[in-house]
């Protein structure tokens, strides 16, 4: 349909603009039927599952009961059964209630003292959680990975416990991240050193400490020699002795240790760094405990709006792992832009089929602003994550649907109409292709803003910081070429990965092209499939990604009468952010390229 013919049958169709909204509701605004039958059976599968059939809801357990209540409620019929056993979100928050890489205000769990107690702000707790069990989430790890050794102490433990406690009705676990060098930190003992016996005895008493309060605690996640993060290696120890340490003391009471995989600038510096957590890890698959699952993220390198997916999904074959998706968007415009996360995520299940996971870790946006993620629409991406932990087979088109018609349409679910549905829906699916490409096509990554990530630096150079945190060791341009030579004649990081893709991104002529300039580097004569060179090429994605977000704005203009005025407003302005942003990106990053062109 036209764009004229869109704007005539949204007029016709909105004749009423909807009462006040701020977002703080959710996609939890459906009136829950009230003539709803629930039966227990002990013969389903599982305990998370549900059979749906009318207003009939079975299952083995009142947490099945519960998934099914909202599943009905977004239109569901038959049975479903969560694909993960691990569905968590990762909460960076720190004590002080700042959070690390958080766009949304202020932590809902901590706060400096004499701010309120978990327990004071259980109302807002209890709401989170019970969003976080709408879509199947079941455990949380409630503190930044850069763990302060305070979370450890017979204070923090005590806030957990009563966190612990708003949360389990919900079926939601709690887990910490602990700092691997605690027990020297809180001063308890000399050392960390993980095969050090006062050390061991000191997680095991720690442990047991947790599990008093909280019997049905989850678990660890850790970040060990990390960007200064302590751990083994600061006594020659491997990761697997300092998780297997932490796995033994977890063990009795059924917990699991989350070791994280991004290491980069430790033992291997120097090495191409997308190919650094292989390097480090591959060589210890085998000799994890059975209760230590490897966390890596989605790409090799670090959440930027396009990676190829991480080879270690590849490498590790005895190890359980579990994938770590951002759901922040550190690197998608921090709650300002509008950005769609979900489609990025099925691109990553295409390549990592689901079945070699154990669990989906998603570092979490919320925060205590009132609409929880800072931008209306970011809570498509806290939704999505939880429906994919739940089903990765389930595409971006229909969770975006489902989570549309729950936060935009009417208390039953309804949308004023279709046409609105299906004008929002494209404009979701196409957000995330068009941030990429005001951002970094092509492959090109890591060209922000130095620190905050937020805003374009290609030209990035700080010598007295490591070369990984400089841009331009990304792409390297000079007057001939751009790009790195990640293939087997340059870093080899293409031999990380296992066939057909090996092959695939070895060769310039069969690597797709939205990953050129992640594996080779190319003249910028280069003639692309489109026909035109490389460098006019790259033009053509950024002065496309403007025009697609230009295109957003005069869609969310025709939606006007159909959406409630202040979720409106606020969607148009941040739009409008957006728009001279993306501008911005494309001015800078064309005329710093330009450059190396013109100075032939
Ligand atoms: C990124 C991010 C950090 C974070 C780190 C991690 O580097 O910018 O804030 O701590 O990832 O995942 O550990």
């Amino acid at each position: 349909m036209n764009k004229l013919g869109s704007i005539i049958i949204l007029f016709v169709f909105c004749m009423t603009t909807a009462k006040a909204e701020d977002g703080s509701r959710l996609w939890l605004r459906s009136e829950m039927p009230t003539d709803i039958t629930l039966s227990i059976d002990s013969t389903m599968p599982d305990d998370d599952g549900y059979r749906i059939s009318g207003k009939t809801i079975t299952a083995r357990t009142q947490m099945g009961l519960l998934y099914g209540k909202y599943a009905l409620l977004r239109g569901e019929q038959g049975e479903s059964h969560p694909y993960f056993k691990y569905r968590i979100l990762n909460h960076w928050d720190n004590l002080d209630g700042t959070i690390e890489r958080g766009y949304a205000g202020e932590s809902i769990f901590w706060s400096l003292t004499p701010a309120p107690s978990p327990r004071e702000r259980g109302d807002h707790i209890n709401k989170y959680a019970e969003a976080c069990a709408s879509v199947g989430i079941n455990g949380t790890v409630l503190n930044n990975v850069n763990a302060s050794p305070k979370m450890l102490t017979p204070i923090y433990i005590n806030k957990v416990k009563e966190i612990a406690d708003i949360l389990r009705p919900w079926g939601i676990r709690v887990y910490l991240s602990v700092n691997f060098g605690s027990p020297k930190a809180l001063g308890e003992v000399k050392t960390a050193d993980p095969l050090n016996p006062q050390v061991r005895k000191w997680w095991k008493k720690k442990t047991r400490e947790i599990y008093k309060l909280i019997p049905d605690f989850g678990g660890f996640l850790v970040k060990a020699n990390s960007e200064g993060q302590p751990g083994p290696f600061d006594y020659g120890r491997t990761h697997a002795d300092g998780a297997n340490m932490l796995a033994d003391a977890l063990k009795p009471y059924g917990g699991i240790v989350m070791w994280r995989s991004f290491v980069y600038g430790a033992k291997h510096q120097g090495e191409d760094r997308v190919k650094q957590a292989v390097s480090e890890f591959a060589e210890l698959d085998g000799q994890f405990r059975d209760n230590v699952i490897l966390q890596s993220k989605n790409g090799p390198l670090d959440f930027q709006p396009r990676e190829p997916y991480a080879p270690i999904f590849d490498q590790m074959k005895k190890t359980p792992q579990m994938a770590e998706l951002q759901i922040t968007q550190e690197y998608l415009g921090q709650s300002k832009h509008l950005v769609y996360l979900a489609p990025m995520w099925e691109e990553f299940f295409g390549y990592v089929e689901p079945s070699r996971l154990v669990g989906i870790a998603g570092v979490a946006n919320i925060g205590l602003d009132t609409n929880w993620c800072g931008h209306h629409f970011s809570q498509a991406n806290w939704y999505a994550f939880g429906r994919l932990a739940w089903d990765p087979t389930l595409t971006s088109e229909q969770i975006a649907k489902e989570w549309l018609s729950q936060t935009f349409g009417n208390e039953k679910g309804k949308m004023k109409n279709e046409e609105i549905s299906t004008v929002i829906t494209s404009l979701l699916l196409r957000s995330h292709e068009a941030c990429v490409n005001y951002m970094m096509p092509l492959g090109l990554h890591h060209i922000f803003k130095f620190d905050h990530h937020m805003g374009p630096e290609p030209d990035g150079f700080k010598a007295d910081y490591p070369i990984e945190w400089c841009p331009v060791y990304y792409h390297r341009a000079n007057k001939d070429s751009i790009g790195v030579d990640r293939s087997s004649t340059g870093t080899n990081a293409t031999g990380q990965y296992r066939e057909p893709y090996r092959s695939l991104y070895d060769n310039i002529k069969t690597c797709p092209e939205e990953y050129l300039l992640w594996f080779h580097r190319v003249p910028w004569t280069y003639r692309m499939e489109s026909g035109l060179t490389l460098w006019d090429e790259i033009q053509r994605h950024y002065n496309r990604g403007v025009a697609e977000v230009d295109d957003f704005a005069y869609i969310w203009q025709q939606t006007k009468p159909c959406i409630d005025e202040q979720r409106w407003q606020e969607v148009d302005e941040c739009l409008r952010f957006q728009q001279k942003d993306a501008r911005l990106w494309r001015d800078t990053c064309l005329k710093y390229f330009g450059s190396f062109l013109s100075s032939e």
